[in-house]
């Protein structure tokens, strides 16, 4: 099988956007910038993952991240990153 390229996707419904995943953004793109691993890792943002009430959602890979916070997102790019 082919190599296949991570996947980071960031709730960008209105309220996960409002309650940190616009500080999100900016932590995921500094992170992958810091680890040199923006052509490895795709990272874009969806619409409302459906999911509000147990945001900020984030989802790497097939997981879910539920009430995630600028600690945890670091936490769980790292652990991400490292399974490779
Ligand atoms: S806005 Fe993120 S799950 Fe609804």
């Amino acid at each position: 099988m082919e190599n296949q390229k991570k996947e980071i996707i960031i709730c960008l419904g209105s309220s996960c956007f409002a309650r940190g995943n616009k500080a999100a953004v900016k932590i995921v793109s500094e992170f992958l910038k810091e680890h040199n691993l923006q052509n490895d890792v795709k990272f874009h943002g969806e619409r409302c993952f459906g999911k509000c009430a147990d945001g900020p959602m984030l989802k790497l890979g097939e997981k879910f991240y539920e009430n995630t916070d600028p600690e945890s997102i670091v936490r769980i790019l790292e652990d991400y990153i490292g399974n490779q």
